[in-house]
């Protein structure tokens, strides 16, 4: 039922993530959706102050892909390339010079996370 209201709400493709439970404070998994070679997603879900966030792990620099695992202190996560860093909460660059990255609704119950694309 939340499910549906919220996939109103937000629009978009609902991704189901089973065990999100297991993602520990301060760290990021990632999950691809589709085939990234036909134009499929590889977003990170972030847990921060105890929050589930999801972001595109594509870095809007030069495209590296964001790292998965511990986020730099516990809150942000680092492209490899350059080492730019990006909050998970809203996409903001904290360091570096590009624009933010893409950010998706997410909502956990349980054990489950659903974020939307689209
Ligand atoms: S490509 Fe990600 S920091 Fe440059």
């Amino acid at each position: 039922m939340l499910k549906r209201i919220l996939s109103a709400l937000f629009k978009g493709r609902a991704v189901d993530v089973p065990n999100t439970d297991q993602i520990q404070e301060g760290t990021a998994r990632g999950v691809t959706v589709g085939d990234l070679a036909a134009g499929g997603t590889r977003v990170l879900l972030c847990r921060v102050d105890g929050a589930l966030h999801a972001i595109d792990s594509l870095c809007p620099h030069e495209g590296g892909r964001l790292e998965t695992g511990d986020l730099v202190e516990g809150r942000l996560a680092r492209c490899p390339l350059h080492g730019y860093l990006f909050d998970p909460r809203n996409g903001a660059v904290k360091r570096g010079a590009c624009a933010g990255a893409k950010t998706y609704r997410v909502a956990e119950q349980g054990s489950t996370a659903t974020f939307w694309i689209g």
